[in-house]
């Protein structure tokens, strides 16, 4: 079985390749930090910064020739600028939504044709409490918040028009998880989950979860709305 995950140098990205890896997973992980992810035979590192679409493309087209089969997907790099709205610039909205749904979107796109293959294939969209209707909403993340709808509504509509292709797709809405971005957002905030618990959580999710759900934008989140 082989997994793709983006976003792997830190935070749940990096727990999650060590979930899948202890699981005796093939794990390809896209980071724009490739040294500092530690090396093992079963894991493929490839390097790309996912706010240049070209290079979306081109990791695509990388594992494309090199893998004959993706099974679990997992769109999970992702970046935050916390700002007014006011003060929101034209680069600071292109900057989040290009890593936060243009990315995933495309990714996506081009890897469905080796999904779904010889068995079921799941897709894991990894959004935010914050980009679901109804939940409660922070100021100064709304470039962040808004492109995090944008994936929960794509995945949606990824399960609608994969449903013929043995692929399922899911969308995971996290609560807050003591990370790099979580500091960023919330300067001292302590969160009750850590990413390892997250990664733990997710893992088990990707592996078992689209025989139960497709379509589903599930929050994770302890906190209430
Ligand atoms: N922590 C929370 O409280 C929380 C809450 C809700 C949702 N989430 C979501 O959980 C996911 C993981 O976040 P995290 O908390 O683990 O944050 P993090 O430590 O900041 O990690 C984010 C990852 O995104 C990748 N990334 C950022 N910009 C990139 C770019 N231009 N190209 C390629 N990769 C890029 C980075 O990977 P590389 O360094 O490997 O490139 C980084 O490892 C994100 O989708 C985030 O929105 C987190």
């Amino acid at each position: 079985m082989t997994v793709v995950i983006t976003g792997a140098s830190r935070g749940i990205g990096k727990e999650l390749i060590n979930f899948f890896l202890e699981n005796n997973m093939h794990v390809i992980a896209v980071s724009s930090n490739p040294t500092k992810i530690k090396a093992h035979s079963q894991l493929k590192i490839i390097s790309a910064d996912f706010s240049h679409s070209e290079e979306v493309f081109a990791v695509a087209d990388k594992i494309k020739k090199t893998t004959k089969e993706v099974n679990i997907l997992i769109n999970n790099a992702a970046t935050l600028v916390s700002k007014p709205f006011k003060d929101i610039s034209v680069s600071d909205f292109e900057s989040t939504y290009k890593v936060n749904i243009e990315a995933p979107f495309f990714f996506t796109q081009q890897l469905i044709d080796i999904m779904g293959i010889t068995k079921m294939a799941h897709i894991v969209n990894i959004s935010s409490m914050g980009g679901i209707t109804g939940s409660a909403k922070f100021a100064g993340l709304s470039a962040y918040s808004s492109s995090k709808g944008a994936l929960s509504i794509l995945t949606e509509c990824l399960a609608e028009e994969l449903k013929d292709k043995n692929i399922h797709a899911n969308c995971l809405c996290l609560g807050a998880v003591n990370t790099e971005m979580l500091k960023q957002a919330f300067p001292g905030y302590q969160a009750d989950v850590n990413p390892k618990q997250m990664a733990q959580y997710i893992g088990n999710f990707a592996l078992d979860g689209h025989n139960y759900f497709n379509g589903k934008v599930l929050p994770v989140s302890l906190s209430t709305p």
